[in-house]
């Protein structure tokens, strides 16, 4: 089965802060899209890589190619994650994979045993995403935060990238989409009435969305460097 893949970068990273997006500032010397960019393109089972960018990023795309041995192309994104994910599946349609796994430069962490979890689960369903269950107690709340009623944690995950599909399912879904954005492309699959299988994700994958997130990558780097 061919597997190509879509990071999406062309996000602002507003809630991280930081001056530039936050795909594009060093942990430990080295920016997060050249760390994703490894981890994912990096795999024997990671065909084609495509990174969508916001073209008011190129001199960092330039600088994220000296800094890492990992071929891929660029695709200008939009507006959304969703349009920025649809830019990308349309630069792979010519050459179409079987499937595509679709991530975050956000999510640096992956490792490759979740790619292997989800390649494998490729082979028995047409949509599959890591997920980890919840630790917290989860309530249901009034948008002005009064409690409504616990949720019973039995019955809800965090959903993670990378999502991975058959490529003609997510193309399907994305063409049946109308406007507006969904949070991520096992949403898009839903919003078609398709079926989304879940694989065992990673506390280690989490996405870099706020300035805390930035020092937990900081400090997991560092362990790194004493521990070896
Ligand atoms: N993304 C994208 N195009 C957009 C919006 C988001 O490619 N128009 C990407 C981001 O670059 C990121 C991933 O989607 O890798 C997840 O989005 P998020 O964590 O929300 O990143 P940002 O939108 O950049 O951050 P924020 O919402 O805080 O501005
Ligand atoms: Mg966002």
């Amino acid at each position: 089965m061919t597997i190509d893949a879509i990071i999406v970068a062309a996000g602002r990273g507003e809630r991280a802060g930081g001056g530039i997006p936050k795909q594009f500032r060093s942990l430990a010397s080295r920016s997060v899209l050249a760390r994703t960019l490894d981890a994912l393109a990096g795999h024997a089972a990671i065909r084609r890589v495509v990174v969508v960018v916001n073209p008011q990023d190129t001199d960092h795309v330039e600088a994220v190619r000296g800094e890492t041995a990992r071929s891929f192309t660029t695709v200008p994104g939009g507006a959304t994650r969703t349009d920025s994910v649809r830019a990308g599946l349309a630069a792979l349609a010519d050459d179409a994979p079987d499937a595509v796994m679709i991530h975050d430069a956000a999510r640096p962490f992956l490792s490759s045993a979740l790619i292997d979890r989800l390649a494998e689960a490729l082979d028995r369903h047409a949509a599959v995403i890591p997920a980890l269950p919840a630790t917290d107690a989860l309530m249901r709340v009034m948008t002005d935060g009064t409690i409504v009623e616990p949720v019973d944690r039995a019955v809800v995950r965090a959903a993670q990238t990378p999502q991975a599909f058959r490529f003609d399912t997510l193309s399907a879904a994305y063409a049946r989409l109308g406007g507006g954005g969904l949070a991520d492309d096992a949403a898009v699959i839903l919003a078609a009435g398709g079926q989304v299988h879940t694989v065992e994700g990673e506390a280690e994958n989490f996405k870099l969305t706020m300035p805390a997130d930035f020092r937990r990558a900081e400090a997991m780097l560092m362990g790194e460097t004493i521990t070896v």
